[in-house]
């Protein structure tokens, strides 16, 4: 083995080393730093991230592991991204926890890295930084929470909140069973046990090859979790000793996997985003249009909703990752490998479907043509997306007068007002939600539908909008729009009474209005004052450098990767 890049901090007998290994000693014996692989724990637990809280339980195990197999655990906690509580949105801080991240690991004497994440933003982040300092790393993802019931009937995270929550404003459910709901639906530790972000993630790490095959969807309650855990300290060991390294693992085939199964699972919109980021750290090739190529006529197997019916727990149950991707594996790229050294198509061989409800065969699937669509015009000239299976067939192409919104509190103000000039058949639209006009690109693009359409029965509209959308929700979206309107989009052109028109299977999406009349106009004032300006701190750096939503909202100066190596000696 070659040696050792800890030892640039720890190796020989002069001064800046002894500085180095005294102040780490603390009980740690003579050998801990004579060639054994110094192994950091990227932790983000943290109180505030609810999701992720019970991940310093699962660090103890990836300890266990690599003290077992000769290596020093290190934890180094990570800076944690809980998606239910941050306000304006999570998103605003990936790049910056994936930054933070990237020099803590670059920075200290570490050789190799565990990365636990869970929560929305946390496994994108850490991959992020991972691909940046490319150190060997592997991914044990926290897990979804068990399913929670409420008067007998499963609640699932987030979408039920969303179903619920448009009950009590269409007068069909009570305020008080409303909230009764409320302590039913978080069951456990654990993430969202929907097919959300957070699960899409977990799994999509498989599926890139930086997690141990067959452990992502382990429930966070499972003991396998642990037993998990503990196998992937002592693999997080070997990775230092084979130099294998994010690069080797993050190809272009790897995320041809991953958009596979993307579209197989039914996974979240938000994984366009992530997985585009994540590329560009790596100076990986991958385009928005690559996802419409690679997974849009990939069938939808896995029955969870918001596409379906089941959750989580239920997928680990029936066979996990590997049996979904078993049935497309004729899809897959066999040449991606996987954190083992091995390819991720050899741990298909064993998979088994053990209830076909759950994860449909290949024969039966839930949707014919999952995935998502790229759709452009001259509403996205760069593009925008739909993810055609949470939508209503009959809306995927339409032509309705825009009802234009100019920002969250334009839309907050004026949706329930009986007035409001809107039938079923309009096109609701929402800018200034896009990474640089909200900032930070929200999940607010499935807004709600108007209270007085919401009486008369209707629980489907076309929504339009620069921002994103939880991956718990549904809807005939589109989202991602880009350019966005804060950034000189057509988007911020459109006016109410102006007919916007979608068509899908044309991966179409325009406002009918010749371009001469909209290069003539200009964004209106309430459009422009609903834009973010912050003068100082993260929100400004993040507002003046980051990127629109078909390169995966990164900031400019974070695209690609500087290694681990170091500059300077610290004395
Ligand atoms: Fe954390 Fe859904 S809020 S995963
Ligand atoms: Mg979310």
């Amino acid at each position: 083995m070659t040696e050792l890049r800890s030892a640039q901090w720890y190796g020989g007998d002069g001064r800046d080393a002894y500085i180095h290994r005294a102040w780490m000693r603390r009980g740690l014996p003579d050998d801990a730093f004579t060639g054994r692989p110094q192994i950091a724990i990227a932790n983000t637990a943290s109180d505030l991230t609810p999701c992720n809280r019970h991940l310093d339980e699962v660090a103890r195990s990836v300890r266990d592991g690599v003290h077992q197999a000769g290596g020093v655990p290190l934890e180094l906690p990570a800076l944690s991204l809980g998606e239910t509580q941050l306000r304006p949105t999570a998103m605003l801080w990936r790049n910056l926890a994936a930054m933070a991240t990237e020099e803590m690991l670059r920075g200290n004497p570490v050789d190799g890295v565990v990365l636990l994440g869970g929560c929305d933003k946390t496994i994108p982040a850490l991959l992020m930084a991972a691909a940046s300092v490319d150190l060997p790393a592997v991914v044990v993802p926290g897990g979804p929470m068990l399913t929670g019931t409420f008067r007998g009937t499963p609640l699932g995270c987030g979408t039920d909140v969303w179903r619920l929550s448009e009950e009590v404003r269409a007068g069909t459910l009570s305020r008080d069973d409303f909230t009764r709901s409320e302590s039913a639906m978080i069951r456990s530790k654990g993430h969202c046990n929907t097919m959300g972000t957070a699960s899409t993630m977990g799994l999509l790490a498989e599926a890139l090859g930086m997690v141990v095959p067959g452990v992502a969807g382990t429930p966070a309650p499972d003991s396998r979790l642990l037993a998990a855990a503990h196998g992937t300290g002592r693999l997080a060991v070997e990775l230092v000793a084979a130099d294998r390294r994010p690069s080797t693992v993050l190809t272009r085939a790897s995320f041809h996997n991953a958009i596979v199964a993307l579209a197989a699972i039914g996974g979240s919109t938000n994984a366009v985003v992530h997985l585009l980021a994540v590329a560009g750290r790596l100076g990986v090739e991958l385009t928005l249009d690559d996802f419409d190529r690679i997974g849009s006529r990939v069938p939808v197997l896995v029955d969870l909703l918001p596409a379906g019916r089941f959750l989580m727990d239920d997928l680990h149950r029936a066979g996990g990752l590997p049996a979904v991707l078993r049935e497309v594996r004729d899809l897959l790229d066999p040449t991606a490998l996987t954190v083992t050294g091995r390819p991720l198509v050899e741990y298909l061989d064993d998979a088994e479907i053990w209830d076909a409800e759950v994860i449909r065969p290949r024969s039966a699937p839930l949707v014919e043509e999952g995935g998502i669509a790229v759709l452009r015009g001259n509403l996205a000239p760069r593009g925008a997306v739909i993810k055609p299976a949470a939508a209503s067939p009959e809306l995927l192409r339409h032509r309705g007068p825009a009802v234009v919104f100019d920002s969250i509190e334009d839309l907050h103000a004026r949706i329930d007002d009986p007035d409001l000039d809107v039938t079923a058949g309009s096109v609701l639209v929402l800018r200034g939600c896009g990474p640089k006009g909200y900032p930070g690109m929200p999940e607010v693009s499935n807004l709600p539908l108007p209270a007085k359409l919401l009486a008369q029965g209707v629980r489907d509209m076309v929504r339009v909008c620069d921002g994103r959308m939880s991956g718990t929700a549904y809807g005939t979206v589109v989202l991602h729009v880009t350019p966005e309107a804060a950034d000189g989009g057509p988007l911020a052109l459109v006016r109410t009474g102006d007919v916007v028109s979608l068509d899908v299977a044309a991966r179409r999406i325009d406002v009918e209005v010749d371009d001469a009349e909209l290069a003539a106009r200009s964004p209106s004032r309430a459009t422009v004052d609903g834009y973010a300006r912050p003068v100082r701190g993260w929100e400004r750096l993040y507002v003046d450098h980051v990127l629109q939503a078909d390169t995966g909202a990164d900031l400019d100066f974070l695209l690609g990767s500087s290694g681990s190596e170091v500059s300077r000696e610290s004395h």
